[in-house]
């Protein structure tokens, strides 16, 4: 394991195992939708990277991926109400499309929030979100598919990283607390 890391939370194989039956479940819903229009994915960058070619290659349905950014987080704190800012989105191609959001973590819930209703306002004909991981942050934010449910720690690893770094360890892991308050190793 990596010296700046503490514990894993999450570790490959289970994060497999359940990113193929999320797959399953999210198939069997999309194909109904795909048959009254287009299906975009909508994966937030960087986050949703890995989760995202994992989970793409168990969807053998037809789909244009459209990858947006969302910005808030400047180390592991977010500044409280300041709105996500959201680039990428190409509002004229979600017109009367069906839309899937992909995103590593819900925490606060404003990217999710935010971009589903930009996607709704954009016209889409119908808007679902699906999450590697969801703290217990917000639990009035509607999610509709999530891989699994964690305390509010904060996590690396599998795509998620803290300050740039760590998004290819292959397990979703605890950094120590010297980390977060001296920096990574190395750095
Ligand atoms: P929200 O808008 O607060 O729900 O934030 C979601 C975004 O915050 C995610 O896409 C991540 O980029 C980032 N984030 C939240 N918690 C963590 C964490 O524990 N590790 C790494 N990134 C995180
Ligand atoms: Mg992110």
């Amino acid at each position: 394991m990596h010296d700046d890391l503490s514990a894993i939370l999450i570790d490959r194989d289970s994060i497999a195992e359940r990113v193929e039956s999320l797959a399953t479940e999210l198939e069997r819903d999309l194909r109904v939708k795909v048959e009254s229009g287009d299906l975009i994915v909508l994966p937030v960058m960087t986050g949703s990277v890995v989760f995202m070619a994992d989970l793409m290659r168990h969807l053998p349905i037809r789909f244009r991926i459209e990858p947006v950014r969302a910005r808030s987080y400047v180390g592991p704190t977010t500044v409280a109400n300041q709105p996500v800012q959201l680039e990428g989105v190409d509002e004229e191609s979600l017109r009367g499309s069906h839309v899937l959001i992909v995103d590593d973590v819900l925490d606060s819930g404003r990217t999710l929030s935010q971009l589903r209703s930009v996607a709704e306002a954009a016209g889409a004909l119908s808007v679902a979100a699906c999450v590697l991981l969801r703290k217990e942050t917000a639990p009035d934010t509607p999610c509709e598919y999530v891989g699994f449910d964690i305390p509010d720690e904060f996590v690396v690893g599998y795509g998620l990283d803290y300050n740039g770094l760590y998004r290819n360890v292959p397990d979703i892991a605890v950094l120590r607390p010297e980390v977060l308050t001296e920096g990574p190793a190395g750095a």
